[in-house]
């Protein structure tokens, strides 16, 4: 699944991690995947151990704490801590799948199963840099209004397409899911929105808690904790 949040972060919040990035020091990118990634990977990321990226990282993940859609959509076990890329001068990242197991820094493993990118600078700063996923229908291109993020399944094929004007910034993450498999978290979120939009709606409430209750009990049988 596919899913487009608008507005994770408020624009002072864009603002400040803009301003931060602006200033920071940037190391090249191609260092933090293996072999094959390295060929196709041009661009920059602040380094794993920088204080900047863990202070950026909590601002991102306290603004995800807020997003019930978010959480609607990932149903997050275990999160690895934000990281922050730019690409710029023909900067590319070309086709990739992302690796399935990453580890935290206390050595604790965690399996991809969503990726996720925020953008945090607006479209009309830079030309090009477009997240290309394919999935079973073909190719989408994704290019958000600064604070908006995109939610996409970790097994999809992906690039981002060279930046030939401008910078391109974001933050980018994985999610360990407590539903492993992409089908199952999709129906248990198209549930769970409907189940929302009854809420609202004044319908029979013995129907909704129902509706409720199958939603939880599904969840019971499928998670993973
Ligand atoms: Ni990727």
């Amino acid at each position: 699944m596919l899913l487009h949040i608008p507005e994770v972060l408020n624009p002072h919040e864009v603002a400040r991690l803009r301003n931060a990035l602006d200033l920071a020091e940037w190391t090249d990118g191609s260092e933090t995947v293996g072999a094959l990634g390295a060929q196709v990977k041009r661009n920059q990321q602040l380094p794993d151990a920088s204080p900047l990226r863990h202070e950026l990282g909590q601002i991102v993940l306290a603004a995800l704490a807020r997003n019930p859609l978010y959480h609607a959509a990932a149903l997050p076990a275990r999160v690895l801590p934000p990281r922050f890329n730019r690409y710029a001068d023909q900067g590319t990242y070309g086709n990739h799948v992302d690796g399935a197991v990453m580890a935290l820094p206390g050595g604790a493993q965690v399996r991809s199963d969503v990726s996720c990118t925020l953008f945090l600078n607006p479209p009309d700063a830079y030309d090009g840099g477009e997240l290309i996923i394919e999935d079973t229908y073909g190719e989408h291109e994704v290019k958000l209004a600064a604070g908006d993020l995109i939610l996409y399944p970790s097994s999809s094929l992906h690039r981002v397409q060279p930046v030939s004007r401008g910078a391109r910034l974001a933050a980018f993450f994985w999610i360990q899911s407590l539903i492993r498999d992409d089908g199952q978290r999709r129906l248990l979120f198209e549930m769970d929105s409907s189940i929302q939009r009854l809420l609202g709606s004044g319908a029979d409430q013995r129907a909704v808690l129902q509706l409720t209750g199958v939603y939880h009990n599904l969840l019971r049988r499928w998670a993973e904790t």
